[in-house]
C-alpha cells in the first residue's frame, strides 16, 4: 500500500467513526445461546421455535449473527476475509429444533452443540467456547430469545469493544422496570467501572435499585473466557453455573470490563413468556408499518393491521382495517385490501381490488385490476387481468382469463379427495352463479354457464353450458299445507 492510500485510509476510518473495521471481525467466535428449557412459555414447541411475525425466535437472532458475518465478509479481496464462526448452543428440544432449523442452519453456515447437564448460561458458554476453533480471538454472546437485537447494534458493542481494549465489553440499558434481568454494578468511587453482575434472585435489596440492567449480549476476549468459564460455581439461588459471574471473576484478576448502553429496551428484552411475545411482535409490527406508511402506503388502522417484515407492497396501496398480510406477499401499486382480508404468500396486481373478507392462500395470483370480493378464497390460482370473483365463491388450482367473471357461490371442486385438479376458463367468459366446476375441467373463451350449472365436462369456445335442473311449481302448495 502506496504512504499516499495508507494516509487515506486512516483518514477514511476517521470519518467513518463508528463503522466497524474489517480488523473488528478476525478471528470472531459468535455463540448463540439456546440451550434453556422455556419454562415460562408453557407450551410443547421450544421456546425459540415460537414466531415472531412468521419467523422463529432463534432464526431472528441467527440473522443478526449473519448480518455481522455478512458485513465481516464484504470484501473480494480473499486475503482480507475475515474468520468467523457462529454455534448455536441446544439442549432441551434439541432434535425437535434441529429438526425444524436444521435446514436453516447448514444454509447459514451455523454449527450447533448440546449442552452438559449442568445448568445455566455458564455452561452453555462453555459448550459453545469448546466447539469454536482455537484461532478465535474475540467470542461474542447472543441471547436466541432476544429476536429484535438488531446487527447495527451488536455492530457498535463490537465497535466500543475492540476500540477501548476490554477483556470483557457487555451490552446494557438503563430501565425504569428492572425487575427479573441481572443488575450492572459499578464501582462506587466515580462509578463507571464495570465490577460484577448480580441476578435478581440474588441481589441486595440495594442491588435491586439498580436501573442498568444486562442485556445478554456481551463481547469477551476468548482468552479471558476460556480462562475464566471454568472458574463459574453454582453458588447461587438457582444453583446455576452464571455466565454472567465470569464479569467479577474478570475483575477480580485485573482486566478491564466495559459497557455499551443502548436506549433502545425493545432490542435487548427477551422472550421469557407469552405476553412479551405479543409485546415484541407488536413493536416490529409498528416498525414495518411506519416504513410502509413512509413508503407510501395508506394503513387506514395501524393498530389493527399486521403485515410480517417479508411482505413488499408498493405505493398508493390502501389497506383498510383489520387485515394480515403475511409471507411472500406482494402488493403492488394502486391496489386496495378491503376490511378484514387474509393474506398468505400471494401477489396482488396494480388497482386490483381484495376483500371485504377475502381470504388470498399460497399462489393466489391476481393480475392487474382483478376483483376478489367478500367472502371469496382463492389458493394456487391466476386470474388473469381484469378477471372478477366478487362474491362468496371458492377458486381453488385454476386459471381465469383476462375479464372474466365468476358468478357469486360458484365452486371450484378441485380435489377428489386424493389429488388435486386444476380448472381453465378463458378470457370473457360468464360462468353463471353457483356453478360448481370439477376439475380437471377446461372452459373456453367467451362462454356462458346457466347459473347453478355442474360443469363436468369440457366447454368449447362461444358455447353456453348450462345442467338442467327443471323448476317445479306447484299452485296454492302453501296455502293448502299450512
Ligand atoms: C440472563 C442473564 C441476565 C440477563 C438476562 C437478559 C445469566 C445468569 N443471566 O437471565 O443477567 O439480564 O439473561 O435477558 O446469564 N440458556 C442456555 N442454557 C441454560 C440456560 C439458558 O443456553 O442452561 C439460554 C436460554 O435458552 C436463553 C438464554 O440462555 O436463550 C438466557 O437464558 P434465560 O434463562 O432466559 O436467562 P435469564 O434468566 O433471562
Ligand atoms: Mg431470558
Amino acid at each position: 500500500m502506496s504512504v499516499l492510500t495508507d494516509a487515506l485510509t486512516k483518514v477514511k476510518s476517521r470519518i467513518i467513526g463508528n463503522t466497524p473495521k474489517i480488523t473488528d471481525y478476525n478471528n470472531l467466535g459468535i455463540i448463540v445461546l439456546a440451550a434453556g428449557k422455556g419454562t415460562r412459555m408453557k407450551s410443547a414447541l421450544a421456546k425459540v421455535l415460537h414466531q415472531i411475525n412468521g419467523v422463529p425466535l432463534l432464526l431472528k437472532v441467527l440473522d443478526t449473527a449473519n448480518s455481522l458475518t455478512n458485513c465481516a465478509n464484504d470484501t473480494d479481496d480473499l486475503a482480507k476475509k475475515p474468520h468467523t464462526e457462529t454455534v448455536v448452543v441446544l439442549k432441551h428440544e434439541a432434535d425437535e429444533i434441529t429438526s425444524k432449523l436444521g435446514t436453516e442452519f447448514e444454509s447459514r453456515g451455523v454449527k450447533t452443540t448440546i449442552q452438559s447437564d449442568i445448568p445455566g448460561t455458564g455452561s452453555g458458554a462453555l459448550a459453545g467456547l469448546e466447539k469454536l476453533s482455537d484461532d478465535i480471538l474475540t467470542v461474542l454472546v447472543l441471547s436466541g430469545d432476544v429476536p429484535l437485537l438488531s446487527g447495527e447494534t451488536v455492530r457498535g458493542l463490537i465497535k466500543t469493544h475492540t476500540n477501548s481494549e476490554n477483556a470483557i465489553t457487555i451490552l446494557t440499558a438503563k430501565t425504569p422496570n428492572p425487575y427479573g434481568y441481572g443488575r450492572i454494578v459499578r464501582s462506587s468511587d466515580n462509578n463507571s467501572v464495570v465490577e460484577a453482575i448480580v441476578e435478581e434472585k440474588d441481589a441486595t435489596d440495594a442491588q435491586r435499585r439498580i436501573s442498568e440492567i444486562n442485556s445478554g449480549t456481551y463481547c469477551f476476549k476468548a482468552s479471558v473466557l476460556r480462562e475464566l468459564l471454568p472458574k463459574v460455581d453454582r453458588d447461587n439461588a438457582q444453583g446455576e453455573m452464571y455466565l454472567t459471574d465470569v464479569i467479577s471473576l474478570a475483575v477480580a484478576g485485573g482486566e478491564s470490563v466495559g459497557a455499551y448502553i443502548t436506549d433502545d429496551l425493545a432490542q435487548i428484552e427477551g422472550v421469557n413468556d407469552r405476553a412479551q411475545l405479543a409485546t415484541l411482535a407488536r413493536v416490529e409490527n409498528n416498525a414495518k408499518l411506519q416504513e410502509l406508511m413512509q413508503n407510501g402506503v395508506t394503513i387506514i388502522d395501524p393498530n389493527s393491521t399486521w403485515i410480517e417484515n417479508s411482505v413488499k407492497i408498493e405505493n398508493d396501496v390502501i389497506i383498510e382495517p383489520n387485515c394480515y398480510i403475511t409471507g411472500k406477499t406482494t402488493i403492488k401499486s394502486g391496489a386496495q385490501i378491503l376490511l378484514g382480508s387474509r393474506i398468505i404468500d400471494a401477489t396482488v396486481g396494480e388497482n386490483a381490488m381484495v376483500g371485504p373478507y377475502a381470504f388470498l392462500r399460497p399462489n393466489a395470483n391476481l393480475h392487474g385490476n382483478t376483483k376478489v370480493g367478500a367472502f371469496v378464497e382463492v389458493k394456487n390460482s391466476t386470474l388473469n387481468m381484469g378477471a372478477k370473483v366478487p362474491h362468496l365463491s371458492y377458486v381453488g388450482d385454476a386459471e381465469i382469463g383476462e375479464n372474466t367473471n365468476v358468478g357469486a357461490g360458484s365452486i371450484f371442486a378441485n380435489y377428489d379427495g386424493v389429488n388435486k385438479h386444476q380448472t381453465k376458463i378463458g378470457a370473457n367468459s360468464k360462468i353463471g352463479s353457483k356453478t360448481v366446476l370439477v376439475a380437471p375441467v377446461e372452459v373456453g373463451n367467451n362462454v356462458y354457464t346457466g347459473a347453478a350449472s355442474l360443469i363436468r365436462h369440457n366447454v368449447p369456445d362461444n358455447a353456453l353450458a348450462f345442467s338442467k335442473t327443471e323448476q317445479v311449481t306447484w299452485d296454492n302448495w302453501v296455502s293448502e299445507h299450512r
